[in-house]
């Protein structure tokens, strides 16, 4: 009799148990970038304190994927010592290759109990888990009085592009080592593999160089300036102790490498040459045409631009390509780059190399003369194939800007286009591979937002814009484009969480550009998942821009009246406002169409509601400003420019 009794209350816990757990809701995973096919189904995964892991993967890489998501779960309180759970994840590599997925690709089933990740390669084994972690709620940590569940999951998942990346400069400002990991641990969980890492410029030399060791003695550092850059800032004065700066040393490069390794990342280090080598020239003013001292670049304007891509540089920054000892002072450079990275591309840079001090020179108009070069463009062409020569020696691949193809390039080499897409077009047709950068979709330094709140860049770029980027043009082999990447240069971007605030959520469109299939691309999906992922960078500290839920502010004259419209990218958003010097805009007028905005001495008050909250910035427009907007004396942050 007690044993029936006691089994009835064992079956009554049990059952009670198997209700409660009925009743949890599955968290509503945002998945950035989108997979290929994606089944949400109704079985729900409680997840419990201990979990099963099993893993059959016999390959040092994968199991280097796996312990970063053992130590995932175990900050969210989640054992996973426990064979007896009745919760399984098993992580298997493929024992015969499944095509469909390639070599970055996986397949994802959640079920009730189980949890089954499978992948042909590690790379796969670790794009799959990024998919899994953002499964999880935000933040989240396990809690026996407060269960949550994921949510049941069908999918098969693989990049578009091989490449797709994120770069960071960290000449115009240096980040520390911690900064670095923290930039590349984030761009992996989006899935972006490739770190291309600026590593110089004429405001700072970043890497150490052995055997030149004034590279990083002299030009690591530069006078401290504040205030805008490339305009007011001073030049050093005589004397001036240079205290601002940094560099990795080899043991450091190698402990990122191996950090980004962890992270399916690869990076490709840029050496900028033969222009942006101020720094270099600052150690070694030798290298240069004219052979003067000069300093570090603070951030002082030394450069006139007159559109066009026509410029002048004030104070030399390039090398002399007509000395062959600047080709011994290349070697030792890439030679040492080489042995400190292992993927397959050096990139060197080769953009905005000025040749008014080359064109003027006799010494060199002699050397163009004697080696039947007949213009600098193919003197720098000749510079370029040097190069390449040099990095394929090393056995290394060359990738540069765009410009590297003025007057022929040589083969085997590739091109990141910048310029807009005609460099990728030109490359392409040309054979060559290509990855797509261009200003005018992945920027990562222009302005996203309205002016009355944002910095003011010499452009603009929104995230509808960003995501709007298809990086095959028509009529191209899109066999030649290897993907893409968004850039982050740090002229004005002193620090990680600004970092962050530029890069994020660009990356985002980025991320899904490059690796969700063209036709699963959809904006208002897209930006309702954002918004689910601002909370993960909140909950982390983390700065990400909101931008993207502020209204773009436009204005227009109709009958002698300055009309205004106010539009906004969030899904599920009213617009409200004021125009008589009161606020918040919330107790103002609900948009509803274009409205005139009166004369007299009077802003604009305007801010995004959601369900009767203000979400967004609150943006106050003079009308002055609002009148510039009309004359277009300042661009408009407008989502379809
Ligand atoms: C570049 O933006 N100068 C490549």
């Amino acid at each position: 009799m007690k044993r029936i009794l006691f089994i009835l209350i064992s079956l009554t816990i049990l059952s009670c148990a198997q209700q409660e757990e009925k009743n949890i809701d599955a968290y509503e995973p945002s998945i950035i970038p989108q997979p290929v096919t994606y089944e949400s189904t109704d079985d729900t995964f409680v997840i419990s304190k201990n979990i099963n892991l099993d893993v059959k993967v016999e390959d040092d890489q994968a199991q280097t994927y796996v312990n970063g998501f053992i130590d995932f779960l175990t900050s969210a309180a989640i054992s996973t010592n426990a064979s007896t759970s009745d919760n399984t994840i098993s992580i298997n590599l493929n024992e015969t290759e499944k095509e469909a997925i390639g070599s970055e690709g996986y397949d994802l089933e959640i079920t009730k109990n189980s949890i089954s990740l499978s992948a042909n390669k590690a790379a796969g084994i670790f794009n799959g888990l990024q998919t899994l972690k953002q499964f999880f709620p935000v933040g989240f940590k396990y809690d026996e009085t407060n269960k949550i569940a994921l949510k049941g999951a069908n999918i098969s998942d693989y990049p578009r592009f091989a490449w797709r990346g994120l770069m960071l400069d960290v000449s115009r400002h240096f980040f520390s080592v911690e900064d670095v990991k923290s930039y590349i641990d984030k761009m992996s969980h989006y899935k972006l593999n490739t770190f291309h890492w600026h590593l110089t410029d004429d405001q700072g030399w970043r890497i150490e160089i052995k055997s030149l060791p004034k590279l990083t003695e002299i030009g690591a550092w530069r006078v401290e300036r504040h205030g805008r850059f490339g305009s007011s800032r001073p030049y050093p004065k005589p004397g001036e102790k240079a205290t601002y700066g940094g560099f990795y040393t080899h043991e450091q490069i190698k402990d990122i490498v191996q950090y980004a390794s962890d992270r399916n990342i690869t990076i490709v280090p840029e050496i900028d040459m033969p222009g942006h080598m101020m720094a270099a020239l600052a150690a070694y003013p030798e290298m240069s045409v004219k052979k003067e001292k000069k300093f570090v670049a603070p951030g002082s304007k030394f450069s006139e631009w007159y559109g066009n891509g026509k410029f002048k540089m004030l104070i030399e920054n390039t090398l002399n390509p007509a000395d062959e000892k600047v080709y011994e002072f290349i070697d030792k450079i890439f030679t040492e780059v080489a042995e400190l990275f292992p993927g397959e591309y050096i990139h060197m840079g080769g953009d905005e190399a000025y040749h008014g001090y080359w064109e003027a020179d006799p010494t060199v108009r002699s050397f163009m003369k004697k080696n039947g070069i007949k213009d600098s463009h193919e003197l720098q062409s000749y510079f370029v194939k040097r190069v390449e020569k040099i990095i394929s020696s090393k056995g290394k691949k060359t990738i540069g800007w765009d410009e590297i193809l003025e007057g022929g390039l040589a083969d085997g080499a590739a091109v990141m286009s910048w310029r807009g897409i005609a460099g990728g077009i030109e490359a392409a047709k040309l054979g060559h591979n290509v990855v797509m950068s261009p200003t005018t979709f992945v920027y990562l330094d222009y302005t996203q937002g309205d002016y009355s709140v944002e910095n003011k860049i010499y452009a603009d770029l929104s995230l509808e814009k960003t995501y709007s980027f298809e990086p095959v043009p028509e009529g191209i082999d899109a066999k030649y484009i290897l993907g893409g990447q968004g850039n982050l240069w740090t002229e004005v971007v002193p620090n990680l969480q600004y970092a962050y605030y530029m890069t994020y959520p660009r990356a985002f469109a980025i991320s899904e550009t490059f690796w969700s299939p063209k036709e699963k691309k959809n904006w208002e999906s897209f930006i309702d998942r954002t918004e689910a992922h601002f909370a993960r960078f909140d909950t982390e500290n983390n700065n990400i821009s909101k931008a993207v839920l502020d209204p773009i502010v436009r204005t227009y004259t109709e009958d002698g009246k300055m009309m205004c419209t106010l539009v906004n990218n969030a899904t599920g958003t009213d617009i409200y406002y004021t125009i008589d010097n009161t606020y918040p805009a919330k107790f103002g007028t609900k948009y509803t169409g274009a409205f005139e905005v009166p004369k007299g001495s009077l802003s604009l008050h305007t801010q995004t509601v959601r369900n009767g909250k203000a979400i967004g910035r609150q943006l106050k427009i003079k009308r002055e400003d609002l009148t510039k907007r009309v004359e277009r004396k300042e661009r408009v942050l407008i989502a379809e420019d």
